[in-house]
């Protein structure tokens, strides 16, 4: 069966579809059999898969139903890794999203808006340990911003919640948002930039968490 990673978050807007796309570049350039499931109906995966000129590395399927978890063994046989990029404040696919999963990861940004605002997935999550106690689940840090406190302080802000921090974080960077635009990765913009080395340190994280 492969391991299957929904990055979600109830908040529009903090980096689930940056995040998504990137951790899926890195499994599969890891040697991950690797399948991408939009499940946000704007389609922002969809779309930054259709804007790639390159070869793709994964296929990115949409999938933006509350009946998600019913369909995906189906779609998911012959992957190693499944990533769902959920969408933001549909609670009926989020909560399917996270039935699928063995692994939830809820990119946070560095404010005390996104702190407050993760109570919802944080609840959400809460619901479904009930009937799925083997599901883990980890905040990471997005767009932190270098050489200040902030970054320190969301992650002392999120100990109150019953979910732990990852150590790897990323930063805010205009490349991500470059390479965006054109269906690539910061891998291709700057191969071996300090953007990618953030990238590969949360996939090991990530890669150790969901084994
Ligand atoms: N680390 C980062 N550095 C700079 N820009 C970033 C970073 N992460 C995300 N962004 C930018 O922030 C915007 C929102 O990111 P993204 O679309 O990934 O968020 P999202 O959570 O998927 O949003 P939605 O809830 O609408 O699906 C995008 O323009 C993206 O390029
Ligand atoms: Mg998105």
């Amino acid at each position: 069966m492969p391991k299957i990673i929904s990055i979600l978050n109830q908040k529009g807007g903090v980096g689930k579809t940056t995040l998504t796309v990137h951790l899926a570049t890195a499994l599969a350039r890891a040697g991950e059999r690797v399948l991408l499931i939009d499940a946000d109906p704007q389609g922002s995966a969809l779309d930054w898969s259709a804007a790639r000129e390159g070869a793709a590395l994964f296929p990115v399927a949409g999938l933006p139903k509350a009946s998600l978890h019913k369909e995906l063994p189906a779609l998911a046989a012959g992957y190693t890794v499944v990533l769902i990029d959920g969408p933001p404040r549909v609670y009926d696919v989020a909560r399917s999203a996270i039935m699928a999963s063995d692994l939830v990861l809820i990119p946070v940004q560095p404010s005390p808006y996104d702190v407050w605002a993760a109570k919802e997935i944080v609840d959400l999550l809460a619901e479904a340990a009930v009937f799925k106690p083997t599901l883990k689940s980890a905040f990471v840090v997005n767009r932190k911003i270098a050489n200040t406190a902030i970054g320190r302080d969301v992650t002392d802000a999120l100990a109150e919640y019953p979910v732990p921090v990852l150590s790897a974080s990323v930063c805010q960077r205009v490349l991500f948002a470059e390479s965006a635009a054109r269906g690539q990765t910061v891998y291709e913009l700057m191969p071996d930039g300090a953007a990618g080395k953030e990238i590969d340190a949360l996939t090991a994280e990530v890669l150790g968490m969901a084994v």
